[in-house]
C-alpha cells in the first residue's frame, strides 16, 4: 500500500492537515485570490480536494465544481461541509492519476501539495495530461505546493505544534539530493504516540514549468502567493499555472 491509500493516515490527522485555520484561510483566497477568481458556473476540477477545503469555498461562490481524491473518508467530510454550507458539488471518488472527463472543465485546480505524491515521475506526467484532457480550450490548470526554492531557504526545521488535546511534533527530510520530502508526523494525544509519513517530489520553478510545457501547456507562469505575488525570494508558496491553448 502506497502513503496515500492509508485511511489511517487520513483518519489520524485529519483535524492538524485539514484545521479550521486552513479552512478559513482557504474561505478568504477563494473570494479575493486573482488565481482563484471564478464566475457563476465556471466548471472546476479540484483534483485531490480532501475535505473540500477549496471545493465548497469555490461552489459557494457560484462555481460548479468537482471534487475528485481517493479517500472515501475525506469525500465523506467534503460532501458533510458542502451540505453544511448550503451549497452542491459533485465528488468522485477516483485516482488521479486515471480520471479524465475530456473538455469538461474550465479550471483545474491542485493545492496544497496535492501534486507530485507519485514516485514515478511518469506517473506525476499523466496526472498533467490528464488534467490538460480534462480543460476545454482556453481553460487553466493552476498548481500550489511547497517549491524547492521555499524549503531550501526556510529549511526543513522540526516544528513542535500545540494541536487540540495533544502535540505534533513535524520533521521533515530531504530525500535523494533534493528530488523528493518526506515530511514524518508524530501526534501526542491522549498517552498515545501515532506516527506518520508523507512524501512527495520536491519541485523547484523550473522543474514545474517544464513538466507543465511537456505535457501541452502554454503560457506557463509561476507565483508566490495567493495574492499573484512574484515567485522571488519572499515567495511563500510555489504556485504554477498554465493554459490549455
Ligand atoms: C495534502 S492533501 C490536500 C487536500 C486538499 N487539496 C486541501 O487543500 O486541503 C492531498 C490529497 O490528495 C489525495 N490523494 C492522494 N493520492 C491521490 C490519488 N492517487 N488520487 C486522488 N487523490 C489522491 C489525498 O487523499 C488528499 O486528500
Amino acid at each position: 500500500m502506497e502513503w496515500f491509500e492509508d485511511e489511517a493516515l487520513w483518519a489520524d490527522f485529519t483535524d492538524v492537515l485539514f484545521s479550521a485555520e486552513r479552512a478559513a484561510e482557504a474561505e478568504t483566497r477563494a473570494a479575493s485570490s486573482p488565481l482563484l477568481r471564478v464566475a457563476p458556473g465556471t466548471r472546476v476540477l479540484d483534483l485531490g480536494c480532501g475535505p473540500g477545503t477549496y471545493t465548497v469555498p469555490l461552489a459557494r461562490r457560484g462555481a460548479e465544481v468537482t471534487g475528485v481524491d481517493l479517500s472515501a473518508a475525506l469525500l465523506d467530510r467534503a460532501s458533510t461541509a458542502a451540505s453544511e454550507a448550503g451549497t452542491e458539488v459533485r465528488l468522485v471518488r477516483a485516482d488521479m492519476r486515471e480520471f479524465a472527463e475530456a473538455d469538461r472543465f474550465d479550471l483545474v485546480i491542485s493545492m496544497y501539495t496535492s501534486f507530485g505524491l507519485f514516485d514515478d515521475h511518469e506517473e506525476n506526467m499523466r496526472v498533467l495530461r490528464n488534467a490538460r484532457t480534462c480543460l476545454a480550450p482556453g481553460g487553466r490548470l493552476l498548481i500550489d505546493l511547497y517549491g524547492k526554492e521555499v524549503m531550501a531557504r526556510d529549511g526543513a526545521r522540526p516544528k513542535i505544534l500545540d494541536v487540540e488535546g495533544g502535540t505534533l511534533i513535524v520533521r521533515g527530510t530531504v530525500l535523494d539530493d533534493w528530488t523528493r520530502f518526506r515530511d514524518d508526523f508524530y501526534l501526542v494525544r491522549d498517552g498515545r504516540v501515532r506516527q506518520a509519513s508523507i512524501v512527495h517530489h520536491l519541485y523547484s520553478a523550473v522543474e514545474l514549468k517544464r513538466m507543465l510545457a511537456e505535457a501541452g501547456f502554454t503560457g506557463v507562469e509561476c507565483f508566490g502567493g495567493f495574492d499573484a505575488e512574484p515567485y522571488d525570494h519572499r515567495a511563500r508558496r510555489l504556485i504554477v499555472r498554465g493554459v490549455r491553448a
